[in-house]
């Protein structure tokens, strides 16, 4: 099968799981960390193929709206892919970075699985989780999670484990110093960096204009 076939074929089969997705984990994400990852990858020698299907699949079972199971997305694109003609090698590497994307698993201290064409797709995810969408989709999660958008009397907790992380309730507000502002020191590619370098000063002029609106500073 074609490459261009094979991409064909995966966007159908995400569009079509991801039909009653939130807002901010929705076909519109994929598009977007699909775009941002054919970017980075005309910057870094990568296979283009693995670096597009793994963008795609990458949150078709988001472990966060599946009680947690970690499982079934590498599974159920492992499943998918295996009915389309596609090397076992190319399979087994799209379902190693779909493993290993997530920013919680990241809070592990133990050896991963790496790769440059991991480390695009995890950079293109991680921009959309940035910037003026970043900000958007954080909202948006806080919403669907009944969260306040801010509450001076609960602090962010910084340095937090993978349990601590996903067990969180706290305001919107602190999703940003708990992941959304650390995003930038951890891009991987040269040019990733580069556009979260913007998308994090944007972020904090935002803050800036919120805490001053929050206070009735009018100055
Ligand atoms: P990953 O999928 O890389 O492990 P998360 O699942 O923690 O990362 O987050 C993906 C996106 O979901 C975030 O970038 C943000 O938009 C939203 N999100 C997750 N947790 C929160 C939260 N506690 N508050 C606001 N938004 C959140
Ligand atoms: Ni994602």
């Amino acid at each position: 099968m074609k490459d261009e076939t094979l991409i064909q074929k995966t966007i159908s089969f995400v569009q079509e799981i991801l039909k009653e997705a939130e807002g901010g984990h929705d076909w519109f994400h994929i598009q977007r960390v699909f775009l941002n990852a054919q970017y980075l990858a005309k910057h870094e020698n990568v296979n283009g193929l693995v670096v597009s299907l793994s963008a795609l699949l990458h949150d078709i079972a988001d472990s966060k709206f599946n009680n947690g199971d970690e499982t079934i997305g590498p599974k159920t694109a492992s499943d998918f892919l295996s009915s389309l003609e596609l090397d076992q090698k190319a399979i087994e590497h799209v379902v190693k970075i779909i493993e290993n994307i997530s920013f919680k698993n990241s809070l592990e201290k133990k050896e991963r699985f790496n790769s440059k064409e991991l480390q695009v797709v995890q950079d293109a995810d991680r921009l959309d989780a940035i910037g003026a969408i970043g900000i958007a989709r954080a909202f948006n999660y806080g919403g669907f999670k009944n969260r306040a958008l801010y509450n001076p009397e609960i602090p962010p907790a910084v340095n937090q484990t993978k349990e601590e992380y996903k067990n969180s309730e706290a305001p919107t507000l602190n999703h940003f110093y708990e992941k959304l502002l650390l995003l930038k020191n951890k891009m991987n590619t040269k040019t990733g960096l580069k556009l979260a370098e913007k998308r994090h000063q944007f972020m904090l002029s935002y803050l800036n204009q919120f805490y001053d609106e929050w206070n009735g500073d009018f100055e």
